[in-house]
């Protein structure tokens, strides 16, 4: 057959016009794509690296402590409930990364995701909330906030405390507050959840996770809002700049955002005893856990309802699937009225509740512009 045929007249003005538009579009996507954000093309680039490094065994001598004893800091606690955990079948050890002056956040969860009460009579488990702090680190105002902090914690006891500055930069210190906690007084926790204390957490959606994870007796398991190949952040100026002495490759260890992620006890354990071996000047507490699961060969999933930066769209159905969102604090206690009304799971009952909600979570999700919640395939899990 000859093509000569088909490529004449009308034929070849439309070859022509989708050339041409080919042509624009790949034009214009290499100018988005030199015009976005250097930080996402080097973080291209270190996507490709990441299969090397998670196949790697890179967490190599260079970030080993030559001997136990010299490295791992020590500090005393000054607010402790040794028995917090003690015979008791605990599905969740729950500990809450906050700031000695954040007294309105720690009172706004304890009455909602946090309310130890509230999961037992609800949802018929055991969690154990704790509020994980350093010292005030203001010279300032650090004596009047220390007192007020035991005045608080003599009412509800739910507060843990080393002497460390609470600080940005010793977040990797609280890390380790929490690790050596879990593993000296609640080593039985069938699982361990590390959360911020500006986020939400819908409670009844993870506790019957977690309750049909422990019937398969999950282990290996950690879950959260997984960042692949992340690089480190080289510019001097930034919040999370971390020199090369420090972290000399280009990509850390797939890890979960701070945030909010879960493991399970096996995991809490193993990361403990790696975490006693490397060394803890690297301060971005989440990329240390991510070395840490490296080191003992654990690697994170991915779960769509973890949520990134951004806070979850307002919608039943989404609060039908949620399982945590970022960056609430003043309407916490109106998204957990909202999100836990036993409403939301009929919304999507039936064909038509299903098909309506198919649809609503993609015109929420899938928009063209990023917005860092859950991603498009959130709306077909
Ligand atoms: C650790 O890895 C880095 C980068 O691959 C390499 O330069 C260094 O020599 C290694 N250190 C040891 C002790 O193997
Ligand atoms: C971390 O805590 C230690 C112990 O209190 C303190 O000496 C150090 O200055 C703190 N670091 C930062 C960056 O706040
Ligand atoms: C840990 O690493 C830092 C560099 O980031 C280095 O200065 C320090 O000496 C190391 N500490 C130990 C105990 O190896």
């Amino acid at each position: 057959m000859d093509v000569r045929m088909f490529v004449s007249g009308r034929r070849v003005k439309k070859w022509q016009f989708i050339q041409l538009f080919a042509t624009c579009f790949v034009l214009s996507l290499m100018f988005f794509w030199i015009s976005i954000d250097n930080h996402i093309v080097s973080h291209m680039k270190s996507y490709s690296y990441r299969y090397l490094i998670n196949s790697y065994n890179f967490v190599n001598d260079s970030l080993s402590l030559k001997r136990s004893e010299e490295g791992v800091p020590r500090y005393q606690y000054l607010i402790n409930h040794e028995d917090k955990c003690q015979a008791q079948d605990v599905l969740l050890l729950l500990f809450v990364k906050t700031a000695p002056e954040n007294y309105n956040r720690r009172s706004a969860i304890r009455k909602t995701w946090g309310n130890e009460k509230y999961v037992c009579s609800q949802l018929n488990a055991n969690i154990k909330t704790l509020f994980v702090l350093g010292t005030p680190s203001d010279p300032l105002t650090r004596e009047r906030l220390q007192r007020r902090l035991v005045w608080e914690d003599q009412m509800y006891s739910d507060i843990i405390q080393q002497d460390f500055a609470d600080s940005f930069y010793n977040l990797t210190l609280k890390f380790l507050l929490q690790f050596s906690w879990a593993n000296r007084f609640c080593p039985h926790a069938k699982f361990l959840m590390t959360a911020d204390d500006d986020i939400f957490i819908h409670m009844p959606n993870l506790i019957e996770y977690l309750q049909s994870l422990e019937q398969i007796g999950v282990q290996d398991f950690w879950i959260g809002r997984v960042h692949r190949g992340a690089p480190p952040v080289r510019d001097k100026r930034s919040k999370y700049y971390v020199s090369y002495e420090m972290y000399q490759w280009p990509a850390y260890p797939d890890y979960t955002a701070g945030a909010a992620y879960v493991i399970s006890g096996d995991v809490a354990a193993k990361v403990y005893e790696a975490s006693q071996t490397l060394n803890s000047s690297l301060y971005i507490d989440d990329v240390f856990m991510g070395l840490c699961a490296n080191k003992i060969g654990i690697v994170p999933q991915y779960h769509v309802f973890f949520s990134g930066e951004g806070k979850t769209p307002y919608h039943p159905c989404i609060y039908e699937k949620m399982m945590t969102s970022h960056g609430h604090v003043e309407d916490l206690q109106d998204l957990w009225m909202d999100a836990t009304d036993p409403k939301v799971k009929t919304i999507s009952k039936g064909f038509f509740g299903q098909m309506y909600c198919r649809i609503i979570k993609i015109v929420l999700l899938c928009k063209l512009t990023y917005v860092d919640t859950y991603p498009c395939r959130a709306a077909f899990a």
